[in-house]
C-alpha cells in the first residue's frame, strides 16, 4: 500500500505567468478528472475511504485542509499551492475541510466512478482494513 505524499509539478514561469504541467511519472494512469468548487464555508467534503481508488488532489485556486487517516495515524495536509498535489492511496480515510471561499480543487482519479468502491462508515473502514 502506498503512502500519502506531495507531488511537485513542473512549473514554467516567465513574464506571461505560470504554466504547470502534469505529464508523466504519476503513480497511476488517469481514468477520471473532477473538481470541487464553491464549497460553502464550514462544509466538509470526502469523509470516506476507497477500497481501490487512488487520487491526486490539486488546489487550483484558494486553500483547504485535508486530513488523511490510514486507520492507525492521521496527517494534515494544507493545500494552497497549485504547483503541488497530494497523492492519496487507496484505503485512506479522507476529510477535506476549511475550504476558502474561492477554492477550486482538481482531483485526478485512477478509476471511473463506482459507488461500490466507497467505504462511507468509519467502523466499516476499520473492519475492511483488518480483512
Ligand atoms: P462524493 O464522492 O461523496 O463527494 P466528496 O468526496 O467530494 O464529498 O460525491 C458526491 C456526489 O457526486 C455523489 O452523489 C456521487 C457523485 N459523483 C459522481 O457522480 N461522479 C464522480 O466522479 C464523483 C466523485 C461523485
Amino acid at each position: 500500500m502506498g503512502e500519502p505524499r506531495w507531488l511537485n509539478f513542473k512549473t514554467v514561469t516567465d513574464g506571461r505567468g505560470n504554466l504547470t504541467v502534469i505529464e508523466s511519472g504519476l503513480p497511476f494512469s488517469i481514468q477520471r478528472v473532477y473538481y470541487l468548487h464553491e464549497v460553502p464555508s464550514g462544509q466538509q467534503r470526502g469523509v470516506h475511504a476507497h477500497k481501490e481508488l487512488e487520487q491526486i488532489v490539486i488546489p487550483l485556486h484558494g486553500s483547504l485542509e485535508m486530513i488523511l487517516d490510514n486507520g492507525t495515524s492521521s496527517e494534515k495536509f494544507v493545500l494552497d499551492d497549485p504547483t503541488k498535489g497530494v497523492y492519496v492511496p487507496k484505503l485512506v480515510w479522507r476529510t477535506l475541510q476549511n475550504f476558502s471561499k474561492d477554492a477550486v480543487l482538481l482531483i485526478l482519479a485512477s478509476l471511473k466512478y463506482s459507488d461500490e468502491d466507497y467505504l462511507r462508515n468509519y467502523d466499516e473502514f476499520l473492519e475492511f482494513l483488518n480483512v
